[in-house]
Parts: C-alpha cells; structure tokens; sequence
C-alpha cells in the first residue's frame, strides 16, 4: 500500500525514470583510462521522477509513480524501495523480458558528481496501461524525459482536467524536449537541456523560446549553486532566484529533488515565486546532506535562518 492511502497532503503523480544508482567516492573523477579506489560506495534509488516522487513523500505530499522497469532483482528491489518511502507504485510496469536502468554515479571530494546512466532494454514504450484517471485525485503532474510517449499521454490529460504539468527539461533528444515543453504549464530546465532545446542562445532568450513554444505558465532553467533564471509571459526580463547558501556534499538528484518540491508546492497552491523559494531550498538540503529533506528541515530553512552558517552534514557512506 502506497501513502495514496495513508497521508493527507497534496496529490503530485510523478511520471519517468528509476534507476539504481550504484554511488561510488572518489576524491577526484580522473580523466582518461584509469584506476581509482574508492573511499565509500552505496546503492540506492535514482531517477529524475523517482527521486522527484521520494522528495514529495519526505515533504509531505502524497506520491504516485508512474515508469518502468523490467521484471528482475533490480526492479523488484526498486519498487520495494519507492513503496519503503511511502511512495504508491501500483501504476510501475515491470515488463517481462525487460531490463532495469542503472546508473554509475561518481561523487568528489567537492560533492560534486559524474554519471553513467544504462537506460535499460526492451522497456516498453507504449503508456496505454497507465491510470490515467488518477489524475482526477492529483494536484500536479511532473515528468522527466525518458518515457517520453507516456509523458505526452499523461500531459494531453493533465490539460484536459486543468490541472497542472511540470517538465523536468533535462538533458535529452532534441525531439523529445521539443514535443514535450509545449505540454508543460511549468517547464524547468537543466542547464544542458535548455542548451539542447535552444542551441547558441543566451538562457534568456532560450527560456524565452520556450514560453513561444506553448501556453506555459513559467520556463526556467536552474544552474546549481547559481539559483535558477525564469520567466512568465508578460514579464520584463529574466529573474534570478538565488539558491541558498551550503556547502554541498553530494550533489546527485539535488535538480530531482528541486523538480518534486516544485510539483509538490505547485499542487498546494502556491505561486510560481514561492514554489520556487520552496523547490530551492528542497534542493539546497539534499546538496549539502546528500539525503532527501523532510517538510520540518525545509521550513526551518525558509524562516529565515539563512544567514546562520549551513554545518556540515556528517556522510552517510
Ligand atoms: N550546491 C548547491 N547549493 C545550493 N543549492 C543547490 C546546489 N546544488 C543544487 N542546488 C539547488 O537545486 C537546484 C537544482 O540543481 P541543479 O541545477 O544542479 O540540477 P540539475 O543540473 O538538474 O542536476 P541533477 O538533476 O543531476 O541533480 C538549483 O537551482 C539550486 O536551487
Ligand atoms: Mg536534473
């Protein structure tokens, strides 16, 4: 039993990827054919959405996850995960014959992380067992990339209902980014994936692009420790969101968490400057402590203890 049935928060279905990431710690990510020890090594679940899902959880929300994955150890060993976190994965298809995305992640002495990602095989694409009609219960729908015909199905009935969509723009095909953004109310780009969906152009002007593409609500693109530029139609310019100040330790699935508190303040109601005040700090936490935040650690941060130093979180492998 997923925490469909359990909390009594915000309804965010959280549609695309799950992986294992197998988290390797290096001190430094060397450069050409190479051998490294590392200091530390765990394995967990990954994924845009299905980190995107866990943050809704954590923070309060309640969590669908709608992917794929194959009928193996892996993807049973993810899905008994996703429902440890209070996530409800009734809509996961485990395909037969199908293998489990895996990602390589490799994290520095900075926090910061390198990843290999194996996408899986023979995962199907088609979306038509998905439950749609769930999103009748839902406040928001968030999507990844990579189940990029189930996204458009879900967005096209998202839509319909009114209710609304949020892209995590990340780095992709050029195509699948095109297809999607025009779908989304809220399209929140990776650095990359804007430089995919916008090649040659200042963020500005791409962001821009985007708010052509579609009737969306807000575009915007988020840059790590620098914060995220966005936009809305009608608005002069770009604006910056700062990020909060942290030393990060790991900064792996920080944008995933970002892109679930995001849906999630968006399915309460909140506007788009205060959602992203909301998914900043969400995303800030997860960076300095390498863990998702609850709903308690986030509020903390936004009642304004900024200016107190952010400690150092002790690591976990
Ligand atoms: N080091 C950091 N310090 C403070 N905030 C951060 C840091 N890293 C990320 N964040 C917050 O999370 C948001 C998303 O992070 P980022 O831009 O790195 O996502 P991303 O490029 O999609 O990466 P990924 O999806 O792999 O986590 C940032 O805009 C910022 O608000
Ligand atoms: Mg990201």
């Amino acid at each position: 039993m997923g925490s469909g049935e359990r909390g009594g928060g915000a309804l965010v279905v959280c549609l695309g990827q799950v992986v294992t990431d197998h988290t390797f710690r290096v001190d430094e990510v060397e450069l050409a054919p190479s051998k490294v020890t590392a200091r530390g090594y765990s394995m967990s679940v990954g994924g845009m959405a299905a980190n995107a899902a866990i943050a809704v959880a954590r923070l309060g929300g309640r969590a669908v996850f709608w992917g794929r994955v194959g009928r193996d150890e892996a993807g049973e060993e993810l899905r008994q995960a996703l429902e440890d976190e209070g996530v409800d994965t009734t809509g996961l298809v485990m395909a037969e014959g199908a293998r489990t995305p895996l990602s390589a992640v490799i994290v520095d002495k900075r926090g910061e992380r390198s990843i290999v990602t194996y996408r899986g095989e023979r995962l199907p694409a088609d979306p038509s067992a998905l439950p749609l009609d769930r999103l009748a219960e839902a406040g928001s729908l968030l999507c990844d990339p990579r189940w990029p015909e189930a996204a458009e199905a879900a967005f096209a009935a998202a839509r319909a209902r009114g209710l609304p969509g949020v892209l995590d723009a990340e780095k992709s095909e050029e195509r699948v980014l095109r297809a999607l953004v025009p779908l989304a109310d809220h399209a929140i780009f990776a650095k990359t994936g804007l430089t995919i969906f916008a090649p040659g152009v200042p963020p500005a002007e791409g962001l821009a692009r985007a708010l052509e593409a579609g009737p969306l609500r807000m575009a915007a693109v988020t840059l790590g420790e620098r914060g995220v530029l966005w936009r809305a139609p009608g608005m002069k310019g770009i604006s910056t969101r700062p990020a909060f100040p942290v030393e990060a330790t790991n900064t792996t699935g920080a944008g995933d968490v970002f892109h679930g508190a995001y849906a999630l303040a968006v399915a309460e109601g909140q506007e788009v400057e205060r959602a992203l005040r909301f998914a900043s700090a969400a995303g800030a936490l997860r960076a300095r402590d390498g863990r998702t935040p609850d709903r308690a650690e986030l509020e903390a941060l936004l009642a304004g203890d900024t200016d107190r130093p952010l400690v150092r979180a002790r690591r976990k492998d």
